[in-house]
């Protein structure tokens, strides 16, 4: 195959990336760092700029708190074309907050430590690399305590989330039914987002007051972990969000076994990954449906839907074989055939599926990636060419957008991506699955 888009990919990385040391998702749109865009777009980079890639990472760390916890956006400049901006979110109101960068109080998948074994795997100069990552992973070590400690007030192994946003998974049909479980105040704010992009490919008003008021409720906890586990009305355990954790957990042991002298450190993740992955397998696999699901923990109940996420867990070698050839049955059945791509992002047999709004039914290049790396990770090397051929042939299509249609068919002329244009991450990671 003929890779035309390589140049195009670095551009847009090169565009996006900021004088301050970080790169914008896409212009406009997120005009500031997300912590996995971060993770992601430091992949791409260390195909062609490792400086700018350690750069990403490096930037991202600087922004951790005292109690180790990585916020999912900072704001490194101002800007009026994001709602809702650090007035809004006051993580200050921690007593550990960064003192010197604004972010929010939540955060977003832990993709760093993975991040940080791909680039050394990717990087030439081993040594130069290696030294890079001995004088960071204890922070990205120290931020897995700060999970384990934190978030996982039953102690299971399983980490939670408080708000939609540190999923990565926005606006998920998953969350419907929590949202029915409260009531939210009508709020009074004017969206940005839909000046960027046509409103039908983003949340609507109504979850944007959902997604706002728990922030306040976080906010009247003063960010407290323990308080927002008391008092929060969204408290999920995510399949992608553990996952992306043991993943890391697991290229955090490689790293140190690399580096030699952290026994202790090697010792606690390889328990914290014993304790994940067991529980993880009892509480977040659904046998009848042959997928990993979300809990409710809030609500007590597992969100018995199937997405892209329910996939991810293949990326961290968490199922065993029977379960693995279970759920990429699961794939091929609900999100495959002759006129789909693979993968959307929610289970497009289900009437809440929607081919064209954000996270409740489109292909998104990152979720691609990691279903691809989990694939091989099995042997499933013949589906994992086509979620590989399949991403390309889209983006190849009609661009580096931020989501894309799942629907052949639905490529007609007029086409194009949806969301966010020029957008970093799915230029990053065209760079790692041509190279790959
Ligand atoms: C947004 O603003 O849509 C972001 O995804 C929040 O992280």
């Amino acid at each position: 195959m003929d890779y035309k888009l390589s140049n195009t990919a670095k551009e847009i990385l090169l565009n996006n990336f900021q004088e301050k040391g970080f790169t914008i998702p896409s212009k406009g749109l997120y005009p500031f760092q997300w912590l996995w865009d971060s993770g992601f777009i430091a992949i791409g980079f260390a195909h062609f700029d490792i400086e700018k890639a350690k750069t990403e990472i490096k930037t991202l760390l600087n922004a951790q708190w005292e109690n180790g916890f990585i916020p999912h956006i900072i704001f490194h400049d101002e800007s009026n074309t994001y709602f809702p901006g650090p007035d809004f979110h006051q993580a200050n109101l921690h007593a550990q907050a960064n003192k010197k960068y604004k972010s929010t109080g939540m955060t977003q998948p832990p993709v760093t430590g993975f991040v940080l074994e791909k680039i050394y795997k990717i990087a030439t100069e081993k040594e130069d690399i290696l030294n890079f990552i001995k004088n960071n992973i204890d922070q990205v070590y120290k931020n897995h305590s700060y999970f384990y400690e934190n978030r996982d007030p039953h102690n299971e192994g399983l980490v939670y989330i408080y708000h939609n946003w540190e999923s990565g998974t926005d606006n998920s049909p998953i969350w419907d039914d929590i949202w029915e479980s409260f009531d939210v105040p009508d709020y009074d704010f004017e969206r940005r987002d839909t000046s960027h992009v046509d409103p039908s490919q983003r949340p609507t008003k109504k979850e944007y007051n959902y997604y706002l008021h728990i922030v306040d409720i976080a906010k009247e906890c003063k960010y407290n972990d323990y308080k927002i586990a008391e008092l929060s009305p969204f408290l999920v355990q995510d399949p992608l969000f553990n996952a992306m954790l043991i993943k890391s957990n697991n290229s955090l042991i490689n790293l140190y076994k690399i580096i030699g002298n952290n026994d202790t450190k090697i010792e606690q993740l390889q328990k914290w990954q014993k304790k994940s992955i067991t529980s993880f397998n009892s509480k977040l696999y659904d046998e009848e449906l042959g997928a990993y699901i979300h809990f409710d923990l809030r609500n007590k109940k597992p969100i018995r839907f199937i997405s892209s996420p329910s996939f991810s867990p293949l990326f961290a070698g968490i199922p065993n074989k029977e379960q693995a050839e279970k759920l990429i049955n699961t794939m091929i059945t609900k999100f495959g055939g002759e006129n789909m791509y693979l993968c959307a992002s929610f289970d497009p047999t289900s009437n809440r599926f929607d081919p064209k709004k954000y996270w409740r039914g489109p292909v998104w290049v990152n979720l691609n990636w990691i279903i691809y790396y989990g694939l091989l990770n099995y042997g499933y090397n013949d589906i994992a060419k086509q979620i590989k051929s399949d991403t390309l042939e889209i983006l190849e299509k009609v661009g580096f957008y931020e989501y894309f249609d799942a629907r052949k068919k639905a490529y007609t002329k007029e086409i194009n991506g949806y969301g966010g244009s020029n957008f970093s991450w799915s230029a990053a990671l065209y760079l790692d699955l041509i190279n790959n």
